[in-house]
């Protein structure tokens, strides 16, 4: 599957006239990278870079080819050092308030997609980066990944879900360390803390995402889809209502064509073919 002749000239008419903060390609079939292309601010995060995110995830819902998305930074030293703090000094605090809400509102999104979404950090993941990567579905790390939310160096809070999602995925006292002292931990302590799924030298992280997401474009997408609500939704229900919610959706995974021939290829003894 590709995206159509005319899907893939708006892909690339929009993002001449629009998208000059971030890159988003399809770079093998129904993979997407969004990467994050501020490099000479180590891909901080500003008012227009959250605005071209935005207009990125209208196109990738438009993309029916799309099954997998990367996120990423330019160059080899950071992902995302952190919203932008040369934009944030010029800030009221409604004016605060409302960058963060917008923050908030694309990073919800991403985390949303119907597609597994893989952060490949390369580099500084801080503030407003490490809570992009923690937005993702999972995090696959160079060795000089480095993560951190060190807000209270600057006499703020995190403002795109830091203390929630932290505290989530490393448990409340770790991430309440890391939330009071902003110590910036290394890509091990990260392994550690179950922040982040596998490290890789930095030469090899894009590479091995791109395995991982060619494993998951060869599986059944409307499996997936289900599947990545179940974690989603059942993570804030209590177990008995998310067991239902599982049967409920096992019920309906069976209404489709990948189960018809996923079920039917392991009878005939010959792998799928998923539509
Ligand atoms: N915002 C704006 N510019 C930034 C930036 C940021 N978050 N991080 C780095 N830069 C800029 C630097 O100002 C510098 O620009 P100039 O070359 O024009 O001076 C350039 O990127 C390179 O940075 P450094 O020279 O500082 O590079 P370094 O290797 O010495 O240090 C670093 C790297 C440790 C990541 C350091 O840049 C740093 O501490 N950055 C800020 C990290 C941070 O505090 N992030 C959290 C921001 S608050 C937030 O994100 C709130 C939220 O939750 C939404």
């Amino acid at each position: 599957m590709t995206l159509a002749h005319g899907e893939l000239q708006s892909l690339e008419n929009i993002q001449r006239e629009s998208l000059t903060n971030i890159l988003l390609e399809e770079i093998r079939i129904g993979i997407y990278c969004l990467t994050i292309n501020r490099p000479k601010v180590l891909n901080a995060l500003n008012a227009d870079t959250l605005r071209e995110m935005d207009i990125a995830l209208d196109l990738l819902s438009a993309a029916s080819s799309a099954r997998v998305l990367l996120v990423t930074g330019a160059g080899l030293k950071s992902f995302v050092a952190g919203a932008d703090i040369e934009h944030m000094s010029r800030l009221s605090p409604m004016e605060g308030k409302a960058f963060a809400e917008e923050g908030m509102r694309i990073f919800r999104r991403l985390e949303t997609q119907k597609i597994p979404v893989i952060a490949l950090v390369n580099g500084y993941a801080l503030g407003g980066g490490c809570e992009l990567a923690m937005s993702c579905d999972f995090i696959l790390a160079a060795e000089n990944a480095k993560f951190g939310q060190p807000e209270v160096n600057l006499g703020i809070t995190p403002g795109f879900g830091g203390s929630q999602r932290l505290t989530r995925l490393v448990g409340r006292a770790m991430a309440m360390e890391l939330l009071v002292t902003g110590r910036i931990i290394t890509a091990d302590e990260a392994l550690r803390y179950g922040l982040v799924n596998h490290i890789y030298p930095q030469q090899q992280l894009m590479a091995q995402g791109l395995e991982l997401a060619a494993m998951i474009v060869s599986k059944s997408s409307s499996a997936i889809h289900l599947t990545k609500q179940l974690v989603q939704r059942g993570q804030d229900l209590d177990l008995d209502n998310a067991c239902v919610m599982e049967s409920d959706l096992f019920g309906l995974s069976f209404s489709s064509d990948d189960r018809r021939e996923g079920m039917k290829a392991f009878l005939e003894n010959r792998p799928p073919v998923f539509f």
